[in-house]
């Protein structure tokens, strides 16, 4: 499909989603009554931009089934995220969505690396995280044999991984690191396994990590992205081969960039909040939904037709204010992975003893024989590379906890 084709796809998709969500979801009518819009007043994809924006407290206010646009009872499936605080964000999927998101997954994994007959080692955590489940029916619906392990008893990862010889292995960057590090404790060399290709996601991780973990286990490290809201993973998928940011599955998921103060939409380029329309979702579709996460669409280039979004790096959620400047942990895990001797197992502290916020970058190192002045050198680097001042604690190998699936990497001290 060339882009022209898929644009005419889109529009088709998008005129159907923007009916069904009008016309099925109380929520939407309201929205797009008070807009001023109807689906009718969609004459190109550009005018998507008239209607209103869905965000995480509109799902909240219609908790639990709200937001569906199907009765109940032709819901298949639902799934849930926690968030921090407050009731879950419930998304419902009924049999046609479960099949267009194991479509999307099965694409995702093949362009990841992966092929038809391969052994697929999943430790997402399986259950209301869309992980697991999400990562288990793509498998099987490219033809894999599924290992469904789920997060979690690593020292059992690591067995399975050694006796099964899985070649692909799909989990969060930080538990992956886990994995390696039980490996080490297990004297299993992680470059002498059979893993080939690693489908990693569900949280932000840098490009610095990325070589690290590819020269220490020796695979492939490929990013996956998606969230709960608009399907879970698959939303958008790195090439194995280029390895050069997400396209976008774009016949399914529309994005959009906008400036997060203003929430005009930028062009193709500039960085902004992602912002997605489902094109295929029965169940719960969701129009201009508000991810938080900061990005910016360019070109395809393994796959022309769809575009690509670079990897994310933080989350408005995220953003650190530290005596003004802003920072993002990962600016952090960059630094931290430009020291040999440090570790990318790290907590970002916030605190405030008097007025203004601090911040503590608490980092292991590699081992229990380090040298002391690893810390300063680490706060040298955060200042001349982020412009901020923190103070950096060196922590003993496996002195902070380890998460079975996406890694805490801010903890808020702050009085309220
Ligand atoms: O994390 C879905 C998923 C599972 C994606 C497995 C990839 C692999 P949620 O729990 O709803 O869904 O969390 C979605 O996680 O808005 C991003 O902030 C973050 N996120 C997901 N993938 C990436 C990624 C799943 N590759 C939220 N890079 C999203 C950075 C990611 N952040």
């Amino acid at each position: 499909m060339d882009r022209a084709e898929l644009e005419a796809l889109q529009l088709d998709r998008l005129r159907a989603t923007l009916r069904a969500a009008y016309e099925g979801v109380p929520h939407y009518h309201r929205a797009f009554h008070e807009a001023g819009v109807r689906p009718d007043d969609l004459g190109s994809l550009a005018d998507l931009a008239r209607f209103p924006f869905t965000t995480k407290a509109d799902l909240r206010a219609n908790y639990p089934f709200g937001m569906f646009a199907v009765p109940r009872e032709q819901v298949a499936r639902v799934h849930a995220s926690s968030g921090t605080t407050g009731r879950p964000t419930v998304v419902g999927y009924t049999q046609a969505d479960l099949d267009t998101w194991s479509e999307v997954m099965a694409r995702s994994i093949r362009a990841a690396g992966g092929r038809p007959g391969d052994l697929v080692h999943v430790a997402y955590g399986y259950g209301l995280f869309t992980g697991g489940l999400g990562a288990h029916y793509g498998a099987e619906r490219l033809g894999c044999t599924v290992v469904p392990v789920s997060g979690g008893m690593t020292e059992r990862q690591v067995q399975l991984i050694v006796d099964f010889g899985p070649r692909v292995i799909m989990v969060t960057p930080s538990y992956f690191l886990a994995i390696l590090d039980e490996m080490d404790r297990q004297g299993v060399d992680p470059r002498s396994t059979t893993l080939e290709v690693g489908i990693f996601g569900a949280e932000p991780w840098t490009d610095e990590m990325r070589r690290a973990v590819e020269e220490r286990s020796g695979i492939r490290a490929v990013d996956i992205y998606g969230l709960s809201e608009v399907m879970g993973p698959g939303v958008s998928q790195e090439s194995g081969e280029t390895q050069d940011g997400l396209h976008v599955w774009e016949d399914h998921f529309l994005p959009e960039v906008v400036d997060p103060v203003t929430l005009e939409p930028v062009a193709d380029g500039e960085r902004g909040e992602l912002v997605f329309t489902s094109l295929t979702k029965q169940a719960m579709p969701v129009v201009r939904y508000r991810t938080r996460d900061l990005t910016r669409l360019l070109p395809g280039t393994a796959y022309p037709a769809f575009r690509r979004m670079e990897k994310v790096t933080g989350r408005t959620d995220d953003m650190m204010i530290v005596r003004g400047v802003n920072v993002f942990p990962s600016q952090v895990e960059e630094q931290i992975l430009a020291i040999e001797g440090l570790t990318p197992h790290y907590l970002c502290v916030l605190t405030r003893p008097g007025s203004l916020d601090e911040l503590t970058v608490q980092v292991e190192a590699a081992s229990t024989s380090y040298d002391a002045a690893l810390g300063a050198r680490l706060e040298e680097r955060i200042k001349q590379r982020i412009g901020v001042t923190a103070r950096v604690e060196v922590l003993a190998p496996h002195a902070l906890e380890r998460s079975l699936g996406k890694a805490k990497r801010i903890s808020d001290q702050r009085p309220r």
